[in-house]
């Protein structure tokens, strides 16, 4: 098992981070490796987009959470139940409106912290990392699909992260919300999880052809530095894409000819390449 978890973040909306993951996660699964994914926005738009409904899941990650926090000697047996084994051979921990309750209970955690001193174990930054604690043995790859409110859900992410893959749609560069996961990543590593490493930028929806992709490769080096990796290939826009979800497929299943599954594809072979 190669034990990797991947946070795919970006504070900003719409840029194909719950795309992305459904897609690099069937990727992965095709690869056979053993493949979690986590959905860890409230909106619960990767757990709708791998066919199940929100609403209806009885347990969700915000079980888990609260469970990590108050009854972590059951957490398996909470695991146990949430996890759900889809037909692809993909696992699931789904999400709905209820994570923000457990966003909040987080969030009361984080400012009690500043009165009580010690019990380092147990503070709010690190309880989803606590939880995959439990299940990092069982999978070769964890992708964790971030959402945009609730900063501690994300914070908690990447504690527990060992890569964060940022998601731009390409033709916004500028505007796309990378200061801020740059911001936060830096953080992170530096007050709670030295390990975590940005895989890489990746270029979605992108419009133009593959080789002019290199200048916008140019011009994040302009605008961030060297010092971030831009996936080789960008992700096409591609109507086809964005039907998906509502067949609850991936891109593999449902357009296995679309350039999107080949991009998809290589940055699976890019992230199987990770050290
Ligand atoms: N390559 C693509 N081509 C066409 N449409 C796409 C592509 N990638 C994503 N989309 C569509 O764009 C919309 C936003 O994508 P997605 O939900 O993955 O973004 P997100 O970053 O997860 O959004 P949010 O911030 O709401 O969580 C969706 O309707 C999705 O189907
Ligand atoms: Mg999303």
């Amino acid at each position: 098992m190669s034990n990797k978890t991947i946070s795919v973040s970006n504070q900003k909306g719409g840029v194909g981070k719950t795309t992305s993951v459904i897609n690099l996660g069937a990727a992965l699964n095709s690869a056979n490796k053993k493949v979690l994914l986590i959905d860890n926005d409230p909106q619960g738009n990767l757990t709708a987009g791998l066919g199940y409904t929100p609403a209806e899941q009885p347990r969700t990650l915000a079980n888990l959470l609260l469970a990590a926090i108050d009854y972590p000697e059951d957490l398996d047996y909470h695991l146990q139940k949430a996890i759900i084994h889809t037909d692809t051979g993909i696992d699931l921990i789904p999400a709905n409106r209820r994570l923000a309750d457990a966003a909040a209970r987080l969030q009361v955690m984080q400012l009690s912290q500043y009165n009580a001193v010690g019990d380092a174990e147990r503070v709010s930054e690190h309880i989803m990392a606590d939880l995959l604690n439990h299940l990092r043995a069982s999978y070769d790859y964890i992708i964790i699909d971030c959402g945009l409110k609730h900063e501690l859900l994300t914070v908690n992410a990447l504690v527990a992260s060992d890569y964060c893959i940022v998601p731009v749609q390409a033709h916004f560069l500028a505007s796309e919300g990378i200061p801020e996961v740059l911001e936060l990543v830096k953080s992170v590593r530096e007050k709670f999880n030295p390990k975590l490493q940005i895989a890489g930028i990746l270029l979605t929806m992108y419009q133009s052809r593959p080789q002019l992709c290199h200048s916008v490769r140019e011009s994040v080096s302009e605008i961030y530095g060297e010092a971030f990796h831009v996936f080789e290939r960008p992700i096409e826009y591609s109507i086809k894409v964005a039907e998906c979800p509502a067949a609850g497929q991936s891109i593999f299943e449902y357009a296995p000819k679309n350039a999107a599954a080949e991009s998809y594809r290589s940055l699976a072979e890019e992230v199987l390449r990770l050290a």
